[in-house]
């Protein structure tokens, strides 16, 4: 018989015209929520990874674009609509691979496009930002639901970075499907990637889990392709920042890899991530842009450094799974089994835009 999933934690609230964060940052050793009032400061903690992950990054940056509308009507900005312009080009610039973040922006502008007043511009774009957050649960649930049905019990998954509630409104969508396979006692084990260099599996991924009851394992990337020949693990089930129009998936750096490896072990490889993320735009992988952060993040560990004096870092966030090596998308429209690009153009008409 199956529990009730386990889910608890919620990284984005707006409450009387502030928008509250959860940071991420400090995590696990600190769980403190900062308060934002100006856009620029939300456009900040995304790209200081405050708030990090596809999904979360796009609602936050939606309600980024409220809080923009606030302003211009406070300070009785004449007209208002440049500045609220010049807010979302400046939320937009922040991180460049989560398409989410372009794909709440826009359904943003539309909001924007209809409203005649500042103050119908307010009320409007926080109505969809909080319909955005709300929605972004119920996909999630939704994936998570699909996703577990494809996983035959009795063996354990390996995930990579962190997809759960903290990159998310809620639930997640790859840790979502571990969260109700979970439940549904489908699954044996949990194993993390701890994922260098901003840890986000040993810092996040744990803690989430945890504080939800789940058991987890954490193991050095290096540690996953001894994991994955042992044959204790069925799948493995990651989240994407991007997936192109032929199935090609960006997400974390080493998801790559770790596909190559799920591959010649007989692992299946699950992407889980909702309509959103899907740009429809690019082709494929290639034209996917990969950002690039500061060699620091690679160079030492806690503000510490640890590497040799004089060493240098390549470090980019993202990689890209070509979509032969993945054996399902699960959206919360449905599975696409073996994408390529008329599995996922079948889907591209329930894209809610
Ligand atoms: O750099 P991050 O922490 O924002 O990267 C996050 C990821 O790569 C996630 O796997 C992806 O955004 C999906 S989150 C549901």
């Amino acid at each position: 018989m199956s529990s009730p999933v386990p889910d608890t934690i919620r990284p984005i609230r707006f409450d009387d015209g502030r928008l509250h964060l959860l940071d991420q940052r400090l995590l696990p050793s600190e769980s403190r929520e900062n308060g934002y009032e100006d856009p620029a400061s939300v456009a900040d903690a995304i790209r200081d990874m405050v708030v990090r992950g596809a999904p979360a990054i796009g609602i936050t940056a939606a309600f980024g674009v409220v809080l923009a509308c606030d302003r211009a009507r406070d300070r009785n900005t004449a007209p208002w609509r440049p500045s609220v312009e010049a807010a979302i080009d400046r939320l937009a610039a922040s991180r460049p691979t989560a398409v989410n973040l372009f794909w709440a922006l826009d359904r943003m502008r539309a909001v924007l496009a209809g409203c005649g007043s500042v103050a119908e511009a307010c009320a409007a774009t926080l109505a969809e930002a909080q319909a955005m957050l709300q929605a972004d649960i119920a996909a999630n649930r939704r994936m998570g639901a699909i996703g577990a049905a494809l996983i035959d019990p009795g063996r354990a998954v390996l995930t990579h970075c962190n997809t759960g509630s903290l990159a998310t409104g809620g639930f997640g969508t790859a840790l979502g499907v571990i969260r109700a396979s979970w439940a549904e006692d489908r699954i044996t084990e949990v194993f993390a990637d701890e994922t260098r260099p901003w840890l986000q599996g040993s810092r996040l991924t744990a803690w989430e889990l945890l504080r939800d009851g789940i058991p987890v394992q954490l193991l050095c990337e290096g540690a996953a392709a001894s994991l994955l020949r042992s044959g204790r693990v069925g799948w493995v089930v990651v989240g994407a920042d991007r997936i192109a129009a032929n199935g090609d998936t960006a997400n974390k750096i080493g998801t790559y890899g770790l596909a190559l490896l799920a591959r010649a072990h007989g692992a299946g490889l699950m992407v889980v991530a909702p309509l959103s993320t899907i740009d429809f735009e690019i082709a494929d992988g290639s034209a996917i842009p990969i950002e690039m952060r500061a060699e620091a993040e690679v160079l030492g560990l806690g503000g510490q450094r640890v590497a040799a004096p004089g060493a240098r870092a390549w470090n980019p966030a993202f990689d890209v799974t070509p979509a032969d090596l993945i054996d399902v998308i699960v959206t919360e429209q449905g599975a696409v089994h073996r994408p390529d690009r008329e599995g996922l153009a079948a889907l591209r008409g329930l894209v809610d835009r």
